[in-house]
């Protein structure tokens, strides 16, 4: 056998046990004790590849952008739901669940908000959260009604419409208000960073305890993790442990592990440093009482589905933070989640 033809038969056994790899990925939502997600776009129903990943490998759905105020809520105040129709009926009809995102955040408050004041506004704000939650009433068991109170570095609630116009008191009248619309939904609080900003967590804590004092039903948290492969070894543990102290149902609600790092523990191969990141986390929540264990989502499906891969994050290097990449292939921290949920 000439050299080439050697080198051609070597490349192709080296690539053999690769590509075997490729299809030996069970489904993931079968290898987790406990619902495995990820986040959705109406315009990824179009897309067949994205279709056979997000049923095969995944049971709840969390639309990443259309029920939130900023599509949902038009200028005169009706609400535009047909999308998360068409995400409702997606999961109804692949036997998937959807997991609520969000009704109040920060971020995105509502051209129609902006013009009420006074008692108009606090009639406005449950009629929105009614709304919204009442359509899906008995089909959307899960919420996250307020995204990201609290303030980066932790010192307080953040200064928003909301707390402009309600006080801190707008957290409770969400929750009440969800609660009245759907007395069996599951209603959290949902933010980043509590691993990396053990002050962030604590204040976060601290504001839950206060809602549940207050009588309102609040049932979990919702812990983002947007986090990157060089997340200081054991900051994913701590932020887990602390808030399954409040015995609230706790969901890992936004999975990615970026791949630009700062500071890489594995200088030499930073992918590594994404296998340690996935190991502890799924670890840490094997760790948290099964009673308290709402599932982990990952936002996106593929690395180019990524939230930092599009919109104003979009980076020079492409990031990698998913499970799939770019051709809709299993990457190791797939087969790395496999083993780690089967410890
Ligand atoms: O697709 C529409 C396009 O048709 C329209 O012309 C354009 C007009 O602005 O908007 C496009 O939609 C964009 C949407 O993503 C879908 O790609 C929105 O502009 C853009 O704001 C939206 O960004 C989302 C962002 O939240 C803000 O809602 C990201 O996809 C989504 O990944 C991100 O997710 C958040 C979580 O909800 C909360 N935690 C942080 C996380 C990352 O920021």
């Amino acid at each position: 056998m000439n050299r080439r033809a050697l080198l051609t038969a070597a490349a192709g056994f080296c690539a053999a046990p690769a590509l075997a790899q490729q299809s030996s990925l069970p489904p993931l939502k079968s290898a987790a004790p406990w619902p495995l997600g990820t986040c959705a776009r109406v315009l990824q129903f179009d897309d067949p590849q994205w279709v056979a990943l997000a049923t095969t490998h995944f049971s709840r759905l969390t639309p990443e952008w259309e029920m939130k105020m900023e599509y949902v809520l038009l200028p005169d105040g009706s609400l535009r739901l047909d999308r998360a129709d068409q995400i409702v009926n997606f999961a109804r009809a692949h036997g998937m669940a959807v997991h609520g995102h969000t009704l109040v955040w920060y971020a995105e408050d509502g051209v129609y908000f902006r013009k009420l004041t006074g008692d108009a506004f606090r009639k406005a704000y449950a009629a929105y959260i009614h709304g919204v939650v009442g359509r899906y009433r008995g089909t959307i068991k899960t919420w996250d009604v307020v995204n990201e109170p609290i303030l980066d570095d932790g010192s307080a609630l953040r200064d928003c419409l909301w707390t402009q116009q309600l006080g801190e008191d707008h957290v409770a009248l969400a929750l009440t208000a969800a609660h009245e619309a759907d007395p069996d939904a599951l209603l959290l609080i949902n933010d980043y960073n509590l691993e990396y900003t053990p002050k962030k967590r604590a204040t976060l804590l601290k504001l839950a305890e206060r809602v549940l004092k207050a009588g309102a039903p609040l049932h979990g948290i919702g812990t983002q993790t947007h986090v990157a492969g060089d997340v200081p070894p054991g900051a994913i543990r701590s932020a887990l442990r602390d808030i399954a102290s409040l015995g609230l149902k706790i969901h890992v609600s936004e999975v990615d592990i970026s791949r630009h790092e700062q500071r890489p523990v594995n200088a030499v191969e930073p992918r590594l440093d994404q296998l340690r990141v996935i190991d502890e986390l799924v670890a840490a929540y094997h760790e948290v009482p099964a009673a308290q264990r709402l599932g982990t989502t990952f936002w996106g499906v593929r690395d180019p589905d990524s939230w930092l891969n599009n919109g104003h994050e979009k980076r020079l290097i492409p990031d990698e933070p998913l499970l799939f990449d770019r051709l809709g292939r299993p990457k190791p921290l797939a087969r790395e989640l496999v083993k780690a949920l089967k410890a």
